[in-house]
């Protein structure tokens, strides 16, 4: 068994709602599969948004004083980093932005300060979202921004479970496949293993359906 850490945001300000529920799922299929699994509710944290001061230019560590702070090291000694969050307005929550932007620091490092890799190596970085609508290009934005997020804090996108059609809270549940998705997903994750065998889930490559 592999002793995979994993750093799991979510990013709904609705508790128990269908985001909270897959990422539950998916923490539930990593921990059976002996992933440690640290859970970040970015709604019950302090995180405010990037403040463009420049304070993280010449260091590469930020200057604002809020809970980001217990987070930048989560995510660094993570091997895998997972965020989920509901569409709001085609895009992810404020909240889940504020976790985007406050990866500047991160970005500096290794894009302005040439550091490289966050202690030299890649994570695997996995998105799980929801929305009330269907439409073909409801995820686009967001996983375009998940990508760039994923990079900053030197990992990859690796896998992406998105749910269309629900919208009250508990939705998910009546869900064909989603909720049992989400933990084969934690599951394969957490083994370090191959995704591209889990049907309804997207990787970078695949074809949206
Ligand atoms: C402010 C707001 C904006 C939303 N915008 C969209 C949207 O653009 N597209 C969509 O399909 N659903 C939209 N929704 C619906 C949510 O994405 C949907 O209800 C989702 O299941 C909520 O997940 P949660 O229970 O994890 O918060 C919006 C909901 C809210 C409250």
């Amino acid at each position: 068994m592999k002793n995979t850490s994993i750093v799991l945001f979510s990013g709904s300000p609705r508790k128990r709602g269908n985001t909270d529920m897959l990422a539950a799922s998916f923490m539930a299929g990593a921990e059976e599969a002996g992933a440690r699994v640290e859970h970040v509710r970015l709604y019950s944290r302090d995180i405010g948004p990037c403040l463009e001061c420049g304070g993280c230019d010449k260091t590469g560590q930020c200057v604002l004083e809020d809970d980001m702070a217990s987070v930048y090291p989560m995510i660094e000694q993570a091997d895998v980093i997972a965020v989920s969050s509901p569409i709001f307005f085609y895009n992810i929550t404020s909240r889940t932005q504020a976790l985007v932007e406050r990866s500047q620091a991160m970005w500096v490092r290794k894009y302005v300060l040439k550091q490289g890799d966050l202690a030299g190596r890649r994570r695997s970085g996995i998105f799980l979202s929801a929305g009330a609508t269907r439409g073909k290009l409801l995820f686009d934005g967001v996983i375009r921004v998940m990508r760039y997020f994923f990079d900053a804090v030197s990992s990859d996108l690796h896998a992406a479970l998105l749910i269309r059609g629900v919208e009250k809270r508990g939705d998910i549940k009546g869900h064909p496949f989603a909720l049992k998705r989400a933990r084969q997903l934690g599951n394969a994750v957490a083994l370090g293993g191959d995704v591209t065998a889990l049907d309804d889930v997207w990787y970078p490559g695949k074809k949206q359906e």
